[in-house]
């Protein structure tokens, strides 16, 4: 009796098949229209040209500074690209931490601290005095002009500062570095973390056409036909799309699948009505979704004797990482809840424990249907009966969840049944993309002189 009742409050999450292939046709829809001529402002998936068109041929060379910013945490690195072994290495990196004062501050004070750990790193490196050129992983939804130019379109996840929306970031960039005055830098290239992990797989695998991050975030790229860029002159070849799918839904085109918790979710968001897809995905909202849950669980009665504790009634306590760890065993469901103070027994330890599966289960499989929309995308792109490709893939929640890239896998594997889709984890991050996007851009730029 006590399974019926916590079944009626999780039904709303599972998702069958034929709902998942109405989602993904819905975003199939909106990808169509993310890519018309002036869609950008109005349409709820952004579909944003990335001006990354080729991908490495093997000639590039040399050393290379990148910055990671948008992810759990902000590294500056140094990369060497070599290229008899057409090999990027990583020669070393930094995390540098952002308080959240800066995270919600002035877009000044973030670049000059951008900035600042910059030049802590060259001192570090003993690489100040030489102007390297520099790869700017920004995860963040921008309108791009060229390579070095990206206009930020709205910020997403934790940050707000003021002052950059509508700026061109590179230019802040810039401004930030020559305030200081004591360094300088080369030709910036800036690109989205998926782009940057898509390019850090490709330089392993060619067929690496898809990059996708499940981490504080969710969003994807992938290589389209130039001839469908309509934002972009020229019809040859392809040029890589940022789809920033986070934003699906933003226009109700989901409310049939949102469920009360997502809505309490966004209501208390710092954006809401913004990244709806997003906020039923990724890293940064799971664990807040799933202590609802239990809250609204232990309100009627079905958990803990119905008292919830002081740390459960506060927003951002069950933290996302939680949830893999209570996947993972039993055992450490009971410390996690033991450590939230609640009064569990048995029964509540396995509910707990469901309500989470529920959850990421969710989440992967909504992955899948995205994951699946681009994959089928691809392959009538080129006209083809069967398409073999390769997904680079990065985030927290794909790597640390202990079945969220099988489940996600799995669903794909029905969704898109005419596509094989392999998936490479991006190793060091996306900053060594950066980098490569860095180094092809100055072989272009160096070709055409
Ligand atoms: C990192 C990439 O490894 O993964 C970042 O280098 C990316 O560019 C991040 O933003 C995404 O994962 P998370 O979980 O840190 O948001
Ligand atoms: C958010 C950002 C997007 C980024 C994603 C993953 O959705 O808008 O640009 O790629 O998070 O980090």
């Amino acid at each position: 009796c006590v399974c019926l009742q916590v079944e009626k409050h999780l039904e709303p999450f599972r998702l069958s098949l034929e709902k998942l292939q109405d989602v993904s046709a819905r975003l199939r829809k909106d990808m169509l229209r993310g890519l018309g001529k002036h869609a950008h402002h109005r349409a709820a998936v952004k579909m944003l040209p990335t001006f990354v068109r080729a991908t490495p041929d093997g000639t590039e060379k040399g050393d290379f500074l990148a910055l990671d910013l948008g992810g759990t945490n902000f590294r500056v690195l140094h990369v060497r690209v070599l290229e008899e072994e057409q090999r990027v290495l990583k020669m070393d990196s930094q995390i540098c931490a952002i308080p959240q004062e800066i995270m919600l501050g002035t877009g000044e004070k973030l670049f000059d601290h951008i900035a600042a750990c910059l030049a802590e790193f060259l001192d570090s490196q003993k690489l100040r005095g030489q102007t390297l050129p520099l790869g700017f992983t920004f995860s963040f939804p921008c309108e791009q002009k060229e390579i070095d130019k990206s206009i930020l379109i709205r910020w997403t996840k934790g940050f707000n500062c003021s002052g950059v929306e509508g700026e061109d970031v590179v230019r802040l960039l810039k401004e930030a570095i020559h305030r200081r005055g004591d360094y300088d830098i080369g030709s910036v290239a800036m690109v989205n973390d998926t782009v940057g992990t898509m390019m850090s797989c490709g330089y392993r695998d060619q067929s690496c056409e898809i990059g996708m991050i499940i981490g504080t975030g969710t969003n994807a790229c992938y290589m389209e036909e130039m001839k469908n860029v309509k934002r972009v002159e020229g019809e040859d070849g392809r040029m890589c799309i940022n789809t920033e799918w986070g934003g699906f839904g933003d226009d109700g085109s989901l409310k049939d699948i949102l469920t009360e918790f997502d809505e309490e979710v966004d209501k208390t968001s710092i954006n809401p009505g913004v990244h709806t897809f997003e906020k039923m995905i990724s890293g940064m909202y799971l664990g807040e979704i799933v202590r609802l849950v239990l809250l609204k669980l232990t309100e009627e009665k079905l958990l803990f004797k119905g008292c919830p504790s002081e740390a459960l009634l506060t927003p951002g306590s069950f933290e996302t990482k939680f949830i893999s760890e209570i996947e993972d065993g039993l055992e450490n469901a009971k410390k996690i809840l033991t450590k939230l103070a609640l009064d569990w027994d048995l029964v509540d330890a396995c509910v707990a424990r469901l309500v989470c599966d529920t959850v990421s289960s969710r989440s992967a499989r909504l992955c899948a249907a995205a994951l699946a929309t681009i994959a089928n995308r691809i392959r009538t792109n080129r006209g083809l009966d069967h398409l073999k490709t390769t997904v680079g893939v990065d985030g927290t929640v794909y790597r640390k969840h202990p079945n969220f890239s099988d489940e996600l896998q799995a669903a794909v594997r029905l969704l898109a049944p005419k596509c094989d889709v392999s998936f490479l984890i991006s190793e060091d991050g996306s900053g060594k993309g950066a980098a490569m996007v860095t180094a092809v851009a100055q072989r272009l730029a160096l070709q055409s002189r």
